[in-house]
């Protein structure tokens, strides 16, 4: 079946989820204005704006929300929110001590989008310095761009790099084409050539945390179970990022090695999330007991799987990733997504790592699963 065939057939669900999305999230636009959200409290939004929880990594998905919300309806109240969020995250600029590779889940899917969809000169201004500080982040004797400052549990985290950063470098790939100036695609593509060789394993499976010389490149130190189960085992949110983070690296530099690296990830992710139903476990090789699933990952890797499905040639490529997308969607919507207008939030079930807070709604789950319905009503926008 074609890509439209599919669409097609599914047009229903896909409609009445996005109406149920609006229902939900034009009142709760209004409601949540003037706060960042993360999670929520007895059903309320809680607000990361305050002081230091400004520099909170996931106070860009709030905002994008409202824009992914706003390219689907043109509705001023969800224009009004994301640029009231972008007033409020200005406040980072004077409280960040020092500054990380999440730059991109902060700045490009809020000001990024708003620059991309007004012309707004404040916020390209905004999201270039955000691109300029990853650029300043990037090793080059190691050839990495470095995740983290400071220590994890105890150990110096200079030499480390995460999957996670995969969704960071579209940032790069927006600046070069921005300003006219190749070296921030050449930075995300040194930082992908590393991810593809150093963190996607042989079977597709995903490393979160490489430990690297930083005086030389192309060499592993050490690898770390960061927010997965083991340092062998598979963390889902963090092969999410890389089926997703990969396919982005292709569409903006057409470079096949990314697509493939893509499509291996996507192979190993669909195999073990088709064994629990299309809902996504917490980490693919955690222990049976208890049985921790992450909703997050669930919608990352959708929308991963849709653009994917939008970028391979192949017929039956096309209809599996995109079926695909669409199985995990629906279980994930008949199973985890609670519209009441009792709770502020959308899919429940998300997880932070295997260590704690699991099974919590988490905004960047609302965030990815908002855009993954907006790509199958069929918009061309892409945020990353
Ligand atoms: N980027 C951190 C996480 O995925 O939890």
């Amino acid at each position: 079946m074609s890509y439209t065939n599919i669409i097609e057939q599914n047009q229903a669900w896909i409609d009445e989820t996005w109406q149920k999305l609006d229902d939900k999230l034009s009142r709760v636009a209004v409601k949540s204005r003037y706060k960042i959200p993360y999670t929520t409290k007895n059903g309320e939004h809680n607000d990361c704006s305050k002081g230091k929880g400004i520099l909170t990594w996931t106070n860009g998905f709030w905002g994008g929300l409202m824009w992914q919300m706003y390219v689907g309806t043109g509705k001023e109240c969800y224009k009004l929110t994301a640029e009231q969020v972008e007033k409020t995250l200005d406040n980072a600029f004077s409280y960040m001590d020092s500054w990380h590779h999440d730059v991109g889940f902060m700045w490009h899917i809020t000001s990024g989008v708003n620059y991309r969809l007004t012309g707004n000169v404040a916020s390209k201004n905004r999201n270039l310095i955000s691109a300029m500080s990853l650029m300043s982040r990037y090793n080059v004797d190691g050839e990495f761009i470095r995740c983290w400052n400071g220590t994890w549990h105890g150990e110096d985290v200079s030499g480390w790099s995460i999957i996670d950063c995969m969704m960071n470098i579209p940032i790069l790939y927006w600046a070069s084409k921005e300003i006219g100036d190749t070296r921030f695609t050449k930075v995300a593509m040194r930082h992908a050539d590393m991810s593809m060789r150093d963190h996607v394993r042989a079977d597709g499976s995903v490393n979160h945390i490489v430990m690297h010389d930083t005086n030389k490149p192309n060499t592993v130190l050490g690898v770390r179970a960061g927010q997965g189960y083991s340092e062998t085992s598979c963390w889902s949110r963090g092969a999410s990022w890389a089926l997703y983070g990969f396919t982005l690296s292709y569409i903006h530099t057409k470079e096949d090695r990314y697509l493939q690296t893509a499509k291996k990830v996507a192979e190993y992710f669909i195999k073990e999330t088709e064994k629990t139903a299309w809902l996504p476990r917490l980490d693919f090789r955690q222990p049976e007991e208890p049985l921790y699933y992450d909703s997050t990952a669930g919608a990352i890797a959708s929308c991963g799987l849709i653009e994917l499905a939008k970028n391979v040639e192949n017929e039956t490529e096309k209809e599996k990733y995109l079926s695909v997308a669409l199985h995990i969607l629906k279980a994930m919507e008949k199973n985890w997504c609670n519209w009441s207008e009792n709770e502020d939030s959308i899919l429940q079930m998300g997880s932070l790592m295997y260590e704690k807070e699991q099974h919590m709604p988490i905004i960047y789950g609302d965030y990815f699963f908002a855009e993954a319905i907006l790509k199958l009503k069929g918009t061309d926008f892409l945020a990353w």
